[in-house]
């Protein structure tokens, strides 16, 4: 929007410009009589404007067809400020604007969507991951909503977890997976810097290190255990492999969130982590966060046995939870099939 006397100056601007236009062809439409001169052989009437000598300027007036055209141009323009916006803030009587269209043509794709989804609407997850048609609109959904955070590949980053192993935060059912998508999670890290002090901190975040097998000084390692049990335990679980409802990540498979070396693994431990899944219900409505769920199961490997497949835990979610947590990470991705995908 134009301030009131910006609009102003548009519009005085633009029809002076017009009415200028008008004026020049009325101007150049009628003979010059002033210096009018005759020529000696044919009685052409000139301007007696002289150039190089002997080039002279006849003093006709514009062709007809094409003052005709110059006319329809002015008419043209007259119209086109009358029925759309482009005399300053008048809108024009048929009220079109950038934003409207553009409005229109949301409206339009969102439409298609809608009709899209109530074709798949009572497919379940599993059906979904398999329709092709659902299955490239949940690839869009993702690439706009989810791929900021989780990478297009969704193979996630450095706080945003990977969304294609068998390794989950917060679950990997079909529930866990819908209600995260839908309602967000918040992990939650409390820091440890003021509890332990700095050795202290050292010897637990050794103890965590040795916990995926991995070399540690030994007597912090000890030490550690001991703080471990006492301060870590209820969220991580005593064999250190996590709690799901808490999101509490498993600290025995090498798969880390933060990075598994002593260093990250220290700061975590000293500083805490707070961690968001921003809810996405309110954003995309109940329909896209079902296709977006079987999408995100289709990504993971299911095993052999079928157990630690997202879709196969629904009958049995303890059963996956243990399983998905035992599991060796290395082996889960070389040995499996995706089924749900296939
Ligand atoms: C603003 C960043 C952001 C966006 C956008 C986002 N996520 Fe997340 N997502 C996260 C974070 C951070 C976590 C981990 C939360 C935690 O640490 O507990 C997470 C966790 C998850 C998990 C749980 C993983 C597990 O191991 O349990 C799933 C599933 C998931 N996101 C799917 C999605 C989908 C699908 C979308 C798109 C609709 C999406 N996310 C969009 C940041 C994001
Ligand atoms: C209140 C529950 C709670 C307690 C107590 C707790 N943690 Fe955590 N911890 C979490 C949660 C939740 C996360 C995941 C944070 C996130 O999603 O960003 C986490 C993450 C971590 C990570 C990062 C794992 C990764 O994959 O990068 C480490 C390491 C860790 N905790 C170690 C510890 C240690 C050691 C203690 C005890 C000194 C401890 N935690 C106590 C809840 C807890």
């Amino acid at each position: 929007m134009l301030t009131g006397s910006a609009s102003l100056f548009v519009i005085v601007f633009t029809l002076v410009n017009i009415l200028a236009c008008v004026w020049l062809m009325w101007w150049t439409s009628k003979k010059r009589d002033a210096e009018e001169t005759t020529d000696s052989s044919g009685g052409v009437a000139k301007t007696g404007h002289v150039w190089d000598g002997d080039l002279e300027e006849y003093n006709n007036p514009l062709p007809r067809w094409w003052l005709g055209l110059f006319l329809i141009t002015i008419v043209f323009s007259l119209a086109y400020l009358v029925i759309y916006p482009g005399l300053g803030n008048f809108d024009g009587i048929k009220g079109w604007s950038m934003y409207s269209a553009y409005e229109r043509e949301m409206q339009a794709q969102q439409a298609r969507l809608e009709e899209r989804l109530s074709q798949v609407k009572d497919k379940t997850l599993r059906e979904l991951a398999t329709d092709e048609s659902a299955m490239s609109m949940a690839r869009n959904l993702f690439a706009n909503n989810c791929s900021t955070c989780h990478g297009s590949d969704a193979r996630g980053a450095k706080g945003f977890p990977n969304l294609t192993d068998d390794d989950w935060l917060w679950g990997g059912s079909e529930e866990a997976v819908l209600e995260t998508i839908a309602n967000g999670r918040r992990g939650v890290m409390p820091g440890w810097a003021a509890a332990l002090g700095d050795q202290g901190v050292n010897e637990v975040a050794s103890y965590v290190v040795s916990l995926s097998g991995r070399d540690a000084p030994k007597d912090w390692v000890s030490a550690g255990e001991k703080h471990f049990a006492a301060m870590c335990a209820a969220c991580h679980g005593v064999d250190g492999k996590g709690n799901q409802l808490l999101g509490a990540p498993n600290l025995t498979d090498n798969v880390w969130l933060y990075g598994g070396d002593f260093e990250s693994i220290r700061t975590t431990v000293a500083n805490g982590r707070d961690n968001e899944m921003p809810a996405h219900a309110p954003l995309l409505g109940d329909m896209k966060v079902r296709l977006l769920a079987a999408y995100v199961l289709s990504l993971n490997p299911s095993r052999d046995s079928g157990k630690d497949s997202g879709f196969d835990v629904k009958e049995n979610a303890e059963l996956s939870k243990a399983e998905t947590q035992t599991a060796d990470p290395a082996g889960a991705t070389s040995t499996t099939e995706n089924e749900a995908s296939g």
